[in-house]
């Protein structure tokens, strides 16, 4: 019973500190991240990245996105804040002319959505 205890304390203590490392804590987030995920499936985000709760697909061209969360950089370029993930959703090649992923011509309501997914990804 006391090692249940111990082991609640730990598990509570530490997704605590989970959110203290997050690079933009969730004071910082804006978005609907329920519509997010219906429109990171629609656009096919899933076909390079492996976004947690959502089906995994063969092709991983892209960084998995489940600890994006928890990176100070954004494509090794860009801080990591919100405005600069829909920046990067809506606009990648505005950004890293050579860059694998493609303008998939995301508007900035539906980045914004899809940040706050990415930000806070369910677990499946
Ligand atoms: C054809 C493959 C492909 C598709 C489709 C794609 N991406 Fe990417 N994405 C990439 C690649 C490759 C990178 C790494 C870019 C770089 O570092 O220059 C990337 C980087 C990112 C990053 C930064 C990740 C990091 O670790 O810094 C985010 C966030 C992201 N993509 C979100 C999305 C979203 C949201 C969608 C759907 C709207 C999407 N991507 C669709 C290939 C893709």
């Amino acid at each position: 019973m006391r090692t249940v205890a111990a082991l609640l304390a730990l598990a509570v203590s530490c997704s605590a500190c989970e959110q203290d490392r997050a690079a933009v804590p969730p004071a910082e987030r804006s978005g609907n991240r329920y519509t997010g995920k219906a429109l990171l499936l629609s656009y096919g985000c899933v076909a390079c990245h492996r976004i947690r709760g959502l089906p995994e697909l063969s092709g991983q061209s892209g960084p998995p996105l489940e600890r994006v969360a928890y990176q100070s950089y954004l494509a090794g370029l860009l801080p990591n804040t919100q405005a600069n993930m829909e920046r990067w959703i809506v606009h990648p090649r505005a950004i890293s002319p050579g860059t694998a992923m493609p303008e998939l011509g995301v508007s900035p309501a539906e980045a914004r959505d899809m940040a706050a997914y990415l930000y806070q990804q369910v677990p499946p």
